[in-house]
């Protein structure tokens, strides 16, 4: 008889895509079937994010709670991942002794060795390590079907991981360990293996894609491959029809890349890129590494080869020092540039990060202030440019029935927009031409106009026949 695994997942998308590996490993190593609640489960696992203090504070709190279950089920085996089980390590069993596992973002591969240990020695079982990018050697192949937020039409691939960069407030670089990347061709097979499932969009994931720099095997000296060429190659892969990036770092935006939002006609016109402060004195104290200059030459650039690309961003607010003329000029910026959405956060100290002995000398009540004013503005700038695309016609890959109301389907626009038609259900994974008909705050609506012919099913269809 299988068993049955929980996991719960906070955090960010790179947390997401590893749970979908940790669900995929345990299947096929312990028969091991994914439910969706701690009650009767064998194993319990979160995979934790301690990006923001907020966060972190979580998963103690549901630790407390998964406690009670493990005295009713001694068999019962918790398990802590991610970036709080990186930090805290030996902590986490300190503070919480009932759990059995603390393992690490590189080192959730070597599961099924640490429910092994932990049921011969009877001890709980803490393996932090960064052992240099083997995780992907010992992962089950990526099944379509393990990412369950988005129907079967659309992956993410992990193509590097960690980070170098060391911005003053971040946890990443201590938590997740340096930049690694997948070698060119182990990236290309998991691709053409997704698509081979019927996968048509993906999206290359790590926490600075520009950074890639992926080993090309060849018989005489190793050479790389930058995002620019892998993109290149991927656009070729057939069955794949879309392809978005996430997340992409100013520092590294080369004009290769640039380029490729001219040539790679199958990559989105949409680029999340974080900026986090509008003004150079903020950012250098976080240690960014550009200046608010260098940062809009990169969106000229874009706009030059791309018109009407839309760009959201990530912004930290009321760093340490962030004066009211700082955030005015964030605010100047983002009306500038027109971000139509962001992840933005109120500033937490990380310890162990450089900007923790900065004094935090904000009062909360202003960073409070201006986070709000922060939001509000990105809301109204949404708001227009889901107005102004009303009346336009939008290529829509349905991901299925919208969860409010199952007679609806719904998909997103190349910008990475929602949208809710009426239309049948067999039109999931297939790309659709939909006329925008209204828009309010975020919400589009529009109906079909035509069902696209994608190239790939079109040679399914006369094979076929
Ligand atoms: N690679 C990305 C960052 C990934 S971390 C980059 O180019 O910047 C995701 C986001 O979390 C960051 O962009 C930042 O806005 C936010 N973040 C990181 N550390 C934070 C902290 N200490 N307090 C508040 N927000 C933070
Ligand atoms: Fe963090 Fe800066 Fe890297 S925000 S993830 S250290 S680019």
């Amino acid at each position: 008889m299988s068993k049955k695994l929980y996991i719960k997942t906070f955090g960010c998308q790179m947390n997401e895509y590893d749970s979908t590996k940790i669900v995929d490993l345990l299947r096929a190593t312990q028969s091991m079937d994914q439910i969706d609640s701690p009650d009767g489960a064998d194993m319990i696992l979160f995979n934790t994010c301690s990006i923001r203090e907020k966060a972190q504070e979580k998963v103690f709190h549901d630790l407390g709670r998964v406690r009670a279950l493990k005295k009713m089920n001694p068999d019962l085996l918790i398990g802590v991942g991610g970036c709080v089980a990186s930090q805290e390590g030996e902590n986490i069993i300190q503070r919480a002794p009932y759990v059995d596992i603390v393992f690490g973002p590189q080192t959730l591969h070597r599961l099924p060795q640490l429910i092994e240990a932990r049921k011969i020695s009877g001890k709980p079982q803490v393996d932090i390590s960064f052992p240099e990018i083997e995780k992907f050697d010992y992962l089950p192949e990526s099944l379509a079907y393990s990412d369950r937020r988005k129907g079967n039409v659309s992956a993410f691939v992990s193509i590097m991981e960690g980070c170098s960069k060391y911005c003053s407030f971040c946890v990443v670089p201590y938590t997740r360990g340096e930049e690694v990347s997948r070698p060119l061709r182990e990236v290309l097979m998991e691709v053409v293996s997704l698509a081979d499932q019927g996968i048509k969009e993906i999206t290359l994931l790590g926490q600075n894609v520009n950074a890639y720099s992926g080993a090309i095997e060849s018989e005489e000296e190793e050479s790389m491959a930058d995002l620019a060429l892998l993109l290149a190659y991927i656009n070729e892969v057939p069955g794949i029809e879309r392809i978005r990036y996430t997340t992409s770092h100013p520092r590294e935006f080369t004009q290769r890349l640039v380029d490729a939002h001219k040539k790679v006609n199958k990559l989105v016109n949409h680029v999340h890129l974080p900026v986090q402060s509008g003004s150079d004195r903020v950012l250098a104290a976080m240690k960014r590494g550009y200046t608010i200059l260098e940062y809009k030459s990169i969106i000229r650039n874009l706009r030059s080869v791309c018109p009407d690309m839309s760009f959201t961003s990530d912004f930290i607010i009321g760093f340490p020092g962030e004066t009211e003329a700082d955030f005015n000029a964030t605010m100047k910026l983002i009306e500038e540039i027109g971000f139509d959405d962001s992840f933005s956060f109120i500033y937490s100290q990380r310890p162990g990060t450089p900007a923790a002995d900065l004094p935090d000398d904000i009062p909360h009540k202003i960073k409070q202030e201006r986070l709000l004013k922060v939001q509000e503005k990105i809301k109204y700038q949404a708001s227009i440019a889901c107005k102004n695309m009303v009346g336009t016609i939008q290529r829509i890959l349905v991901e299925g029935s919208s969860r409010k109301n199952p007679k609806e389907l719904c998909g997103r626009t190349d910008n990475n927009r929602m949208v809710y038609f009426s239309g049948d259900l067999n039109k999931t994974g297939h790309f659709v031409d939909v006329k925008i008909t209204t828009a309010s705050s975020k919400l589009l609506r529009g109906e079909i106009v035509q069902s696209i012919v994608e190239p790939s099913s079109f040679i399914e269809h006369n094979f076929c026949h």
